[in-house]
């Protein structure tokens, strides 16, 4: 089969040239609004802040200006039509932090300050960002303003639970920086996969010699919990199972946190049968120790290992397969696509992503990856890329393929 050239790149997880209308409203969070600037610049788009004069209390506008590298709006008087025209080109409004008053403000159609009057005005997306002592925010006027808000689709990220900066603990910190990201991407991503239902593994397991040593691998889910949340963003119901001790950001997906590949293989048998796509990226140990000691063993008391093969997650997934589809990842030293083809047989793949580990930027813990795609008919070579823009390319061939019924 015919090797293709590397392809262009045609995905949406970047914000590039995206427009983003932010709106700084008066709560202890205004100081997070400068790293939202930042993130969201860092990731490509253009911003417009506008603030409420109690913003400008807890945060000085010239500290957002310099960040947005633009002029900041807060007088509905001084550009007198600032609050039609500042909004027009916006692909996203984005309240952070949204206080209760504002809340209550937007909830009752009010027009008295730059920030509600330009959401009356705006006909795109509002994403809002409650911040607030966790009394305020049970309160049931609050709760009631909230939903209105959601009712009219607004889209709300919710706040966190933990200390406050009041001193309390509760529901009302302001959600983290990396939350309302994703959630911007959430809300602008085409909905393709829209019904569809995705179960992806992520992450390495631990195969116990005793208590406190196992067999393990360097993964570190970055590959899975791209395609997790790329798949989210597409629209699908995503099921994540993700090995033991990674950190990333998994918000709004439903997340099995397992740590032996024992436990691996049950979780993933049972969301197989409500999947429509397993993929699975997670790197299972390939071995495990014979035996399993129930007390730490003395240094001097042992002399070696004796190992067995761990369960092969995929191969044992094929007889329950069906009509669901399988995507697999090979990491492996040297790209050998007749024995990557014949691993697709044996596994029941209908697509195999391949990255050669040796090769800068790819593979175990890096935040980019260089892929091939590879099927029964092609294989694609792709670019050093992040390991969202390598989710997107695999999910687009995934597309191509359901909708042309060539995917075996
Ligand atoms: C020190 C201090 C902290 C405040 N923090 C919050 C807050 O986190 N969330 C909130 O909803 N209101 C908070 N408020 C109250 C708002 O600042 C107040 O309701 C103000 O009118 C909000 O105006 P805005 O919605 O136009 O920005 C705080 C007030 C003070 C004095």
């Amino acid at each position: 089969m015919k090797k293709k050239k590397p392809l262009l790149l045609m995905n949406c997880t970047s914000l590039k040239n995206k427009e983003i209308v932010l709106a700084v409203t008066g709560g202890i969070a205004a100081y997070k609004s400068a790293e939202i600037i930042r993130r969201l610049k860092k990731e490509g788009a253009s911003l417009t802040v506008l603030m409420t004069e109690a913003a400008s209390r807890f945060i000085t506008p010239l500290t957002l200006e310099v960040l947005s590298s633009r002029k900041v709006y807060r007088d509905i008087f001084e550009d007198p039509l600032s609050h039609l025209q500042l909004t027009e080109n916006a692909d996203v409004f984005l309240i952070a932090p949204a206080t209760a008053n504002i809340i209550s403000k937007i909830a009752s159609g009010m027009g008295d300050d730059i920030v509600s009057l330009s959401v009356l005005a705006y006909k795109g997306k509002v994403l809002f960002a409650p911040s607030m002592n966790w009394r305020m925010y049970e309160n049931p006027a609050v709760k009631n303003n909230i939903d209105i808000l959601k009712r009219r689709g607004f889209y709300e990220i919710p706040p966190e639970a933990g200390s406050l900066a009041c001193g309390e603990e509760g529901r009302g910190r302001m959600a983290s920086v990396d939350t309302i990201v994703d959630c911007i991407k959430d809300v602008l991503h085409p909905k393709d996969m829209a019904g569809m239902k995705v179960l992806v593994t992520a992450g390495p397991t631990r195969e116990y010699i005793d208590p406190v040593r196992f067999i393990s691998n360097p993964s570190t889910g970055k590959m899975g919990i791209a395609l997790a949340r790329v798949a989210k963003w597409r629209g699908a119901e995503v099921v994540l199972v993700i090995g033991a001790g990674l950190q990333g950001n998994v918000n709004g997906i439903d997340t099995v946190w397992v740590e032996t590949t024992e436990e691996m293989y049950k979780n993933v048998k049972e969301y197989f049968k409500w999947a429509d796509l397993l993929v699975m990226a997670a790197a299972p140990s390939d071995f495990s120790p014979k035996v399993r000691h129930d007390t730490k063993i003395e240094k001097e008391g042992i002399k070696s290992i004796e190992l067995s093969p761990a369960r092969d997650i995929l191969s044992t997934m094929k007889r329950y397969k069906g009509g669901r589809k399988i995507i697999g990842f090979s990491a492996d030293t040297g790209l050998d696509i007749a024995k990557l083809r014949r691993k697709m047989t044996k596994k029941g793949m209908d697509i195999l992503v391949f990255n050669d580990v040796t090769l800068k930027g790819a593979g175990f813990g890096y935040d980019t990856n260089r892929i091939y795609i590879i099927d029964r008919r092609e294989v694609k070579e792709f670019p050093l890329m992040s390991k969202e823009e390598c989710a997107e390319e695999i999910y687009n061939h995934f597309m191509s393929y359901q909708g042309d019924k060539k995917c075996q």
